[in-house]
């Protein structure tokens, strides 16, 4: 018996895969067809695969050509299902010409004819309308955003709008926008969607007036400093059917997700104690950051991120917390918060002034997770426990900026119409306004 195999995303079925799938075929007796995996696509940049695996799965089967279908999950892959199915002929489109010819040590390789006028993306294209996004703010975050957006399909950035109109200028050039709105109204009237990367203390109004306008908003992170103005903003975009999310780039990380959703399961245990810590020493750099009357300091700055696995893992509902800063004309050059939960205690530490270690730990019962410096922009992490052959090493991929990851669930929230993200609940981001806020309060606070 002949056997061939082939691999692909098989995403909206079209005629082209099947056209593929009955030449496959036709080469042999017997065929095998390797899907692929969600999370492989992601790792390998394809971010905007409409149909889950399951569903792409089914559409393949329905095709009554394949006598087997197997998952296909990593990379080199296909040497072990080769040898391991005793496969006679890989076979693959046309497009992918040269690509696999290191498979010819293990079997013929073919490349079959690709049907003209037919892809998943182009039908990917015509079931979404773009959205349009504008950039309001030119700083050092708007400038890594604008790269980022060209890995997520169906995203426009097509306007830029900055109170400094020569910054805005020099922006949309170096990023070849069209247009340079030279009031936020008018940026408004241009876009579906906005984009805030201003000091902080703009966020709340300049969310207000767009969600009032019926425009998404993915805002950068804090989204406020107060509880009340973060839930009453969540409710104006659900009430005007639009989506607002706070801009929290690890939030959305593939890394982070499956750390995670691993505690959760119970890898380490039950959770008792996470210690967290984020520092910056940009010493001349920073001159918002530092300054007081622009909301500056440590907490303002870096505090979201610590709070994500806390809440993540513990829930929102501490006991209390208890904030000890060291201040230098009015901004906290370092802040350490510990907060108490029925069943555990977690402690951040926070630095634009003070250098920390800047790593992620979680201790369970059963074991403790260790996600080294720099934890927020994490590809890799460990589980540890008492018997060291149990240790497990995670390594993940983190793409360019990682800015891609938040794009493209804004994106999905906007498309599928969710007003609130598994990966930042509403709730999440509302309890860190609130953290926020008992910091600018000064409650529970203590100078030292
Ligand atoms: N294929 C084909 N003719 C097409 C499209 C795809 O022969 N018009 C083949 C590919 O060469 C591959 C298989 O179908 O062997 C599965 O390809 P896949 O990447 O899933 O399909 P595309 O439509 O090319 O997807 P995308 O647009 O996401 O790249």
């Amino acid at each position: 018996m002949k056997k061939v195999i082939t691999y692909g995303t098989y995403d909206l079925l079209h005629q082209g895969h099947i056209n593929l799938l009955r030449r496959a075929k036709e080469l042999g007796d017997y065929l095998i067809v390797g899907v692929t995996n969600d999370n492989f696509d992601r790792e390998r940049g394809k971010l905007n695969v409409h149909n889950n695996v399951l569903e792409r799965v089914e559409a393949v089967k329905a095709t009554g050509l394949a006598d087997k279908i197997i998952i296909e999950d990593y990379v080199g892959q296909k040497i072990d299902d080769i040898q391991k199915y005793d496969v006679d002929i890989f076979a693959i489109g046309s497009d992918w010409v040269g690509k696999f010819d290191y498979l010819n040590e293990f079997c013929k390789v073919v490349y079959l004819p690709r049907t003209e006028g037919i892809s998943s993306t182009m039908l990917r294209e015509d079931l979404q309308d773009e959205v349009k996004i504008g950039v309001v703010g030119t700083g050092r975050i708007a400038e890594r955003f604008v790269p980022e957006t060209t890995y997520v399909n169906y995203v426009n950035v097509a306007a830029v709008y900055d109170t400094n109109t020569e910054k805005a200028h020099t922006f949309a050039q170096h990023h070849q926008l069209e247009m340079v709105a030279s009031t936020y109204d008018e940026l408004m009237d241009n876009v579906d969607a906005v984009y805030i990367a201003t000091p902080h203390l703009q966020h709340y109004e300049q969310c207000k007036q767009a969600l009032e306008r019926k425009k998404h908003v993915l805002c950068e992170t804090p989204l406020v400093l107060k509880g009340d103005e973060a839930r009453e903003l969540f409710e104006l975009a659900e009430k005007n059917g639009v989506v607002l999310m706070e801009a929290n780039k690890t939030a959305h990380s593939p890394a982070f997700n499956h750390l995670i959703t691993m505690i959760k399961s119970g890898a380490i245990g039950e959770v008792v104690d996470i210690n967290v810590s984020e520092s910056k020493l940009w010493g001349e750099r920073f001159t918002r950051e530092m300054d007081a009357s622009q909301a500056g300091g440590s907490m303002y700055e870096l505090g979201s991120y610590p709070l994500l696995p806390i809440f993540k893992l513990m829930g929102i509902d501490y006991l209390n917390l208890n904030i000890y800063s060291k201040m230098k004309d009015g901004v906290d050059l370092y802040t350490k918060g510990i907060m108490r939960y029925p069943h555990g205690v977690c402690s951040f530490q926070l630095g634009l002034g003070v250098k920390t270690e800047g790593n992620l730990v979680i201790s369970g019962t059963k074991g403790y997770a260790y996600v080294p410096s720099p934890w927020w922009l994490t590809d890799y992490y460990e589980f540890r426990f008492e018997d060291q052959n149990q240790n497990k090493k995670f390594f993940y991929k983190w793409d360019g900026a990682g800015l891609r990851y938040e794009i493209q669930e804004f994106m999905s929230c906007i498309y599928n119409h969710r007003f609130s993200t598994a990966r930042l609940r509403r709730r999440e981001s509302i309890a860190m306004a609130n953290v926020m806020q008992q910091f600018g309060e000064r409650k529970n606070f203590m100078e030292i």
